[in-house]
């Protein structure tokens, strides 16, 4: 088998997630791909106490110049200077696996276009559900069939927050901290709890479910930082519970979205994911309804679906 060598961008939760899962799962990864897959350098803005110190480098030419690496996988976050890092690899002929969600609304359907020119591959498995295969999901299991409806939880963070204020009567404030520390929140955790994270997880589900693109800034978005206790008590006394809903469906008058908190029954299948969990809701004419549940957000979720795109293009080259 070939030597797979990759290059991790970034050392914040998922790449050092998926670091972690590369080292510790090296034997396995080999017997799964028949390629011996190893991390060959990490870029990192500053250094790190790591058992990976001797991989850091502090700038991307030397990834970009190194014919040894087949794939990069990028775990910056945001959408510069990942953008032009995965362009510039995607044209030096590497493949890119993202975990980054602001990117791949805002660049997808470019940087796929130049992945396809380039004879390479570019996947964001992680990028939308964390764990969930809902990409894979969207666009291989409804090849015979028209996705009619998306509806969910698409992001860990608020879920979380909304979950702790509901059953413990927590803060707000106290459990927004907890789940940073657990490593759901986007570094600036305003993306999360503003719904702007779920917008663009639902541009890029909209773009690969109808064809259609919407720019996350045009989706009706809003976030948790309105949903307030008495509004949870008042919803439990009603034997609801608040949840932030995506949605998107095609109706006579075209595709309808939004991003929203929802008030859902209890014994509505969504009221009872909890936590950091996701589930998504995707409707195809041919098949119904199909529910997609699982982890998030967390370095362990995010890495392997990471790995999971990793694998999937080692087994190609
Ligand atoms: N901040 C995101 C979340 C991470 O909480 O869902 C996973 O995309």
């Amino acid at each position: 088998g070939a030597m797979i060598r990759t290059a991790v961008l970034g050392y914040g939760v998922v790449g050092k997630g998926t670091v972690d899962i590369i080292n510790a799962k090296r034997e396995q990864l080999k017997s799964k791909t028949g390629q011996d897959i190893d991390v060959k350098y990490i870029l990192v803005r500053h250094d790190y106490d790591s058992d990976y110190e001797e991989k850091f480098v502090y700038d991307f030419e030397t990834i970009l110049n190194d014919s040894d690496v087949n794939i990069v996988i990028e775990a910056i976050g945001g959408k510069h200077p990942a953008y032009e890092y995965i362009k510039s690899a995607l044209s030096a002929g590497k493949s890119v696996v993202t975990s980054n969600k602001e990117l791949v609304a805002a660049y997808g359907a470019e940087l796929m276009a130049v992945a396809k020119e380039k004879n390479v591959n570019f996947m964001f498995e992680a990028a939308v559900g964390g764990a969930v295969p809902i990409i894979h999901g969207v666009r291989n299991c409804f090849e015979a069939s028209e996705i009619n409806g998306i509806y969910g939880i698409l992001n860990g963070t608020t879920n979380y927050i909304l979950t702790q204020m509901t059953e413990y009567g927590l803060n707000y404030d106290t459990v927004l901290k907890v789940a940073q520390e657990k490593g759901f929140a986007e570094a600036d955790p305003t993306a999360d709890v503003e719904g702007i994270d779920v917008a663009n997880k639902l541009s890029i589900l909209m773009a690969l479910a109808f064809d259609k693109y919407v720019p996350p800034t045009e989706i009706p978005t809003i976030g948790i930082t309105g949903v307030t206790m008495e509004a949870i008590e008042a919803a439990k006394k009603d034997n609801c519970k608040i949840k932030l809903i995506a949605k998107a469906k095609k109706t006579d008058k075209g595709i309808e979205y939004s991003v929203q908190p929802t008030k859902l029954s209890n014994d509505h299948p969504l009221a009872t994911v909890s936590n950091e969990f996701n589930a998504v809701f995707v409707t195809g004419n041919a098949v119904g309804e199909l529910m997609f549940y699982g982890k998030g957000a967390g370095a362990l979720p995010t890495g392997s679906a990471v790995m999971g795109d990793v694998i999937e293009i080692a087994k190609r080259i």
